[in-house]
């Protein structure tokens, strides 16, 4: 479905993005992890268009995407839910969920998604009428995910779901994750921190390092590597600043 080929991006004199290619077979939840500026949030940006790679090529469903518009490929199904959210502040939890649907050409059965979206994140609906910018965070998290599902993606992008939330929260939030897969088929692309949520939600995975997929694999199969059991899932279940140091400092993986 995604196809990414040996893509470079490059901020000034920044080189973010080394070289990666990464496939996102239909139906799958696939995710890339890295430490802190490994280079994730870059690799979504360049896939939605927010930036163009300066070499390499991406792919969606048999047709080139990059170069085009972020607005043009969120058309074409791919939706990126950002870093940080960015949802509408003023605007109430149904008005943020109705932008969501703007660039849709069939706009029959809005009311029934925005249902549907209750449905999967109840407290939304108890909170329908307040606006975005009162929400907590984890509140914000499933506000932002509703409004990308609301353009209908066939391709969905999310930057650090777990960004700022508790674990229970974090847990709440890949739970609904799963089933949005499940019981919609919606393909997902997430990038994470939080190894040991991504890795025991998703079914494919990338680990990221300085611009690089340095591996990849199955969940499964990435879950038994030694390299991530010790640098990853090793004693907390989630990357801690001096767990991610450590990794840094390692040059080769088996
Ligand atoms: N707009 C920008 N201008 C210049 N450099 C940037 C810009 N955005 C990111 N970078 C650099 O590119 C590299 C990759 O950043 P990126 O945000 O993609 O990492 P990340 O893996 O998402 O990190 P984090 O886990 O902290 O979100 C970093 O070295 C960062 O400093
Ligand atoms: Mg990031």
């Amino acid at each position: 479905m995604l196809s990414v080929r040996n893509i470079e991006t490059w901020y000034g004199p920044v080189n973010a993005i080394k070289g990666v290619s990464i496939d996102v077979a239909p139906g799958r939840i696939v995710a890339v992890l890295g430490a802190n500026g490994a280079g994730k949030t870059t690799l979504l940006k360049t896939i939605a268009g927010v930036v163009d790679p300066f070499k390499g090529s991406i792919d969606f469903e048999d047709a080139t995407i990059n170069g085009l518009d972020p607005d043009v490929v969120a058309r074409r199904g791919v939706v990126l839910v950002p870093e940080g959210r960015q949802i509408f502040p003023f605007l109430s939890v149904r008005e943020n969920l109705q932008m969501g649907s703007f660039a849709r050409s069939d706009k029959s059965d809005i009311q029934a998604d925005i249902e549907r979206i209750y449905g999967w994140f109840p407290r939304l609906r108890e909170r329908v009428a307040q606006h975005a910018g009162l929400l907590s965070g984890g509140e914000q998290q499933m506000l932002a995910i509703g409004r990308a599902l609301m353009a209908r993606p066939k391709l969905l992008l999310l930057d650090e779901p777990s960004l700022g939330l508790s674990p229970l929260l974090t847990r709440e939030i890949f739970h609904i994750i799963a089933r949005i897969n499940a019981e919609t088929g919606t393909t997902i692309l997430l990038v994470e921190q939080n190894a040991g949520i991504a890795l025991s939600t998703a079914h494919d995975g990338y680990i990221m390092e300085l611009g690089r997929i340095v591996a990849a694999g199955t969940c499964a199969a990435l879950s038994e590597k030694e390299d991530v059991k010790e640098f990853y899932l090793g004693g907390s279940a989630s990357a801690g600043k001096g767990q991610a140091r450590r990794w840094k400092r390692r040059k080769t993986w088996r």
